[in-house]
């Protein structure tokens, strides 16, 4: 069986899609960034379900949805503090792509944060799915719409491909525009006595966009993670949105042997496409912003013609390049065995 899809378009799709997310069911829904798998954030039974649909492990903590800093539900709902560094960031990036990591409220399930004392908040950008989650009236438990581990899905297409009847309801709200998650950042103390912002997965929120903000340079702290070890940011394992062909990464088409039965993923279009089995050229115009966009509905397809081996160009490490480098290293990531490669 698969999935009820909506059109986000519809008011009266918003409003039953809300409606299931009060009742305690999942709801994927689009956003800027990738689709969200949803549910009630207050409702532990509800995000168990979350777990159970992505085969996800229960160390990995959940982004919490809100329609707005200041709307119902709001920041100081979710949280029991935010920082004047936090504030400041959330002032300037949302609704947008930025995750912050502060102090939970007591009311945050422990299944959502994993037991941690934080809880990742963001408010999108999309209007879909911040109209959904205002009908809803409560936060919304959402990580990407995908099962663990495999490739974020950016259309409702790929979502009811990925999880199928595992949701009771797609709200399509087409493509996402932006195409790769947000960046998410936690908040350290400094020798003054303040916080310090820390990226722990770089994200669409660009590191320059950030550090324009507070004025010096931001620590991304992403490295990989041992699977099962406490971690600062339990998600970034090191193998992630991974097809499920190998992937290699080059810095040049040129360094690919036996083209033929190769499937290539490139920025910039290569001199000679026809020479592989399959090419994807990301954006004509060297934009990165167009690069995200189709960066995982290109690597999907690579995936789907179950080519022998698919190799990747890495990015420029700048802007939107750095976030598509860190999934790229992840998605290459020789399968280490442990949980990561259980979902497949
Ligand atoms: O763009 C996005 O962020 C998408 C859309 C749906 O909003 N969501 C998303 O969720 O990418 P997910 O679950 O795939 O990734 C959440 C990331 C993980 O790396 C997780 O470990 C981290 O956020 N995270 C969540 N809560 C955390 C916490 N309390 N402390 C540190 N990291 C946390
Ligand atoms: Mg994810």
């Amino acid at each position: 069986m698969t999935a009820r899809v909506l059109s986000a378009a519809d008011p009266a799709a918003i409003g039953e899609a809300a409606a299931v997310l009060r009742a305690g069911g999942l709801v994927a829904f689009g956003t800027e960034t990738v689709y969200g798998l949803g549910a009630n954030a207050l409702d532990p039974t509800a995000v168990a379900k979350v777990f159970a649909a992505k085969g996800r492990p229960r160390f990995d903590p959940l982004i919490v949805h809100l329609p707005d800093r200041n709307g119902t539900p709001s920041l100081a709902d979710v949280t029991a503090e935010v920082s004047p560094a936090a504030a400041a960031l959330a002032e300037r990036f949302w609704p947008g792509p930025l995750t912050l990591v502060l102090p939970k409220a007591n009311g945050i399930p422990d299944l959502v944060t994993a037991g941690l004392p934080s809880v990742a908040v963001r408010v999108p950008a999309s209007v879909a799915a911040r109209a959904l989650i205002q009908a809803a009236g409560v936060p919304i438990a959402a990580p990407s719409a995908n099962r663990f581990g495999g490739i974020s899905p950016t259309t409702a297409a790929h979502v009811a491909d990925g999880l199928g009847d595992a949701v009771d309801l797609i709200l399509d709200a087409g493509p996402c525009p932006v195409g790769i998650e947000s960046t998410v950042v936690a908040f350290e103390p400094n020798a003054g006595g303040g916080l310090w912002p820390v990226v722990l997965r770089s994200g669409a929120a660009t590191a320059e966009a950030l550090e324009e903000l507070i004025g010096e340079a931001i620590e991304v702290r992403t490295g990989n993670a041992d699977p099962g070890a406490a971690q600062v940011s339990p998600g970034s394992l090191s193998r992630h949105y991974a097809p499920r062909t190998p992937l290699a990464l080059v810095d040049h088409p040129g360094e690919i042997d036996q083209p033929r039965e190769c499937g290539l993923l490139t920025f910039l279009p290569p001199r000679d496409a026809g020479r592989f089995a399959s090419c994807e050229t990301l954006s004509a115009t060297g934009s990165l912003t167009e690069a995200a966009a189709g960066f995982y509905a290109a690597l999907r397809r690579l995936d789907e013609r179950c080519l022998p081996r698919l190799a990747a160009v890495r990015f420029p490490n700048e802007g939107l390049g750095t976030a598509l480098n860190d999934r790229l290293k992840r998605a290459a990531t020789a399968d280490a065995g442990a949980t990561a490669s259980a979902e497949r």
